[in-house]
């Protein structure tokens, strides 16, 4: 199993990171995205809508009360904030599996609270160091996105490039 660490040494770098994935999304993909309260996973999923050229008018925020957003890009991408979850039939009665397994980018924010802790897919794990500091793991679990790592690795030469992110107008 390929995985890759990184530190995000501020709020752009993890939203460079993100764009960098989200241009590279060619097809289908399930990305789960775990990490405590204000990890900086909505800061990652921002940046991966502005890497499928969601309009950067349009903002991304946690849906928090509403499960899921469907936002429109380069694919569909539809983010989902499982945080207030009770119940996992919840999410079969919003049809979350023609999500997750349809022709768009599926986020998941708490994909703890998924019934299956091995859901296949590309995963991201956000830790805090410290107020500005974040250790980032992509890892994946199944067979699925195998050169997703890699080439997002390839892609993102540390120290990232902050006036980048500023000029595409993250
Ligand atoms: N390196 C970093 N990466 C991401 N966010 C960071 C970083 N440093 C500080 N932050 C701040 O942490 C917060 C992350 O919030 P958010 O993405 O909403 O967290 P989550 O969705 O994981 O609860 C934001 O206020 C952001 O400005
Ligand atoms: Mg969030």
């Amino acid at each position: 199993m390929s995985s890759w660490s990184v530190v995000s040494d501020g709020e752009s770098q993890t939203l460079e990171l993100g764009w960098r994935l989200g241009q590279l999304l060619q097809q289908s993909a399930l990305v789960l995205l775990q990490g405590d309260l204000g990890a900086g996973k909505t800061v990652f999923a921002r940046g991966v809508a502005r890497g499928l050229g969601v309009d950067p008018q349009i903002p991304i925020t946690s849906p928090t009360f509403t499960l899921m957003n469907h936002y429109h890009g380069r694919l569909d991408l539809y983010h989902f904030d499982l945080y207030r979850l009770s119940d996992p039939d919840e999410l079969i009665e919003l049809g979350f599996d023609d999500y997750a397994y349809g022709l768009g980018v599926t986020l998941i924010e708490w994909p703890e609270k998924l019934a299956n802790p091995e859901t296949p897919g590309l995963w991201v794990d956000l830790k805090r160091i410290d107020d500005e500091h974040r250790e980032i793991v992509f890892f994946q679990k199944g067979e699925t996105h195998q050169e997703l790592i890699s080439a997002l690795q390839k892609k993102c030469h540390f120290p990232l490039d902050n006036n980048l992110s500023k000029a595409e107008g993250m």
